[in-house]
């Protein structure tokens, strides 16, 4: 299959929503990462993303819509996630909630729960207004780093898939933070570009149940925003990152540093987290495409949107932290 990639003119945008409407799959922008999309609504698009993602299929897709009244097709809103809509939607927020008979178990991995999400992205608002409910995970090969530009979408997807969505690079880099709303008290599932302290300031302390200890652990389920690079996670510091530097060009092993500037050792410099957070997948998958062998990742700040950021760095370091 030959994939094209669309300038988001108001006449591509058809051609893509007529494709999902069709049954099939298309790759959009988002301002958090790349989704592929799909059909909420039909079961066996659903199960082609994960065939195309070579993901597994208990991992459930999250269903976006162009405004949030929308999402009521999908599950049951209850007053926490409107909360919550009304001050981050649209926005880099998911929230799980109860789900309808019209969502099939194949979108949710068999839950009773679906996740919703409403883009700010204009193009993704835009599509998503053509389609109704679009189910989609991020739009990268399974344990690779996540997608922010239609480039990286076709470097993993590129002939698998009919069209890619082109809304240029995602502004926020990670993924949307996932707020479970679906039992009494909300839990907080994953960090992302909402700040945690941002939805505490919303809907007071919640329990955090964040996935990121399992990366910690050996037996970690699934592989996460990994390049072919071996990845650290430097928390202690520049003498530390610059020691594990010496040791692996020692090595002969070509080693790259990345974090904010003041670090000091970076040879890749952000100017604060929100920038490193911005590029952080694409530096991971240019290091790839320059050969490098190893990235030392600076940790970011312990709170906003570094707690999410050193999420994904945990995780695509497999636990290696110095
Ligand atoms: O920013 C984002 O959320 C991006 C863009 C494309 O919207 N999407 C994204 O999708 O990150 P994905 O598939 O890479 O991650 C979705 C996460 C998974 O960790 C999945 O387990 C969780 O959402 N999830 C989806 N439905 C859920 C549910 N019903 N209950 C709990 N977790 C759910
Ligand atoms: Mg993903």
């Amino acid at each position: 299959m030959n994939t094209v990639i669309l300038a988001p003119t108001p006449q591509n945008l058809r051609l893509a929503a007529s494709e999902i409407k069709n049954g099939g799959l298309v790759a959009f922008p988002t301002e958090t990462v790349y989704g592929l999309g799909c059909s909420a609504y039909c079961e066996r698009a659903a199960r082609s993303v994960y065939e195309v993602k070579g993901r597994p299929s208990d991992n459930p897709l999250i269903v976006h819509f162009s405004e949030f009244a929308a999402a009521e097709e999908a599950c049951r809103v209850n007053s926490a996630a409107k909360l919550l809509a009304s001050r981050f939607m649209p926005g880099p927020l998911t929230v799980v909630l109860s789900k309808k008979e019209s969502i099939p178990y194949a979108v949710t991995g068999g839950l009773e729960t679906v996740a919703v999400r409403v883009p700010s992205h204009p193009v993704a608002r835009e599509f998503l207004a053509l389609t109704g409910g679009v189910a989609a995970p991020s739009a990268n090969t399974s344990t690779k780093p996540s997608p922010t530009s239609a480039a990286h979408v076709l470097d993993d997807l590129g002939g698998k898939i009919p069209y890619i969505i082109d809304g240029g690079s995602s502004a926020v880099g990670i993924e949307s933070t996932i707020i479970d709303c679906s039992q009494a008290k909300p839990r907080l599932l994953r960090r992302g570009g909402i700040p945690l302290e941002q939805i505490i300031d919303t809907i007071g302390e919640i329990e955090v149940v964040e996935h990121s200890s399992v990366a910690l652990s050996p037996g970690m389920k699934y592989k996460h925003y990994a390049p072919v690079a071996e990845v650290y996670m430097c928390r202690s510091g520049a003498r530390a990152a610059a020691e594990k530097f010496a040791e692996l060009s020692d090595k002969g092993v070509h080693t790259l540093v990345m974090g904010v500037k003041d670090s000091g050792v970076s040879q890749i410099k952000f100017k604060d987290d929100a920038e490193y957070a911005h590029c952080y997948f694409d530096a991971l998958r240019r290091a790839d495409a320059e050969g490098y062998g190893a990235i030392i990742c600076m940790a970011a700040e312990d709170g906003g949107i570094g707690a999410s950021l050193n999420n994904r760095i945990i995780k695509s370091s497999g636990g290696k932290i110095i």
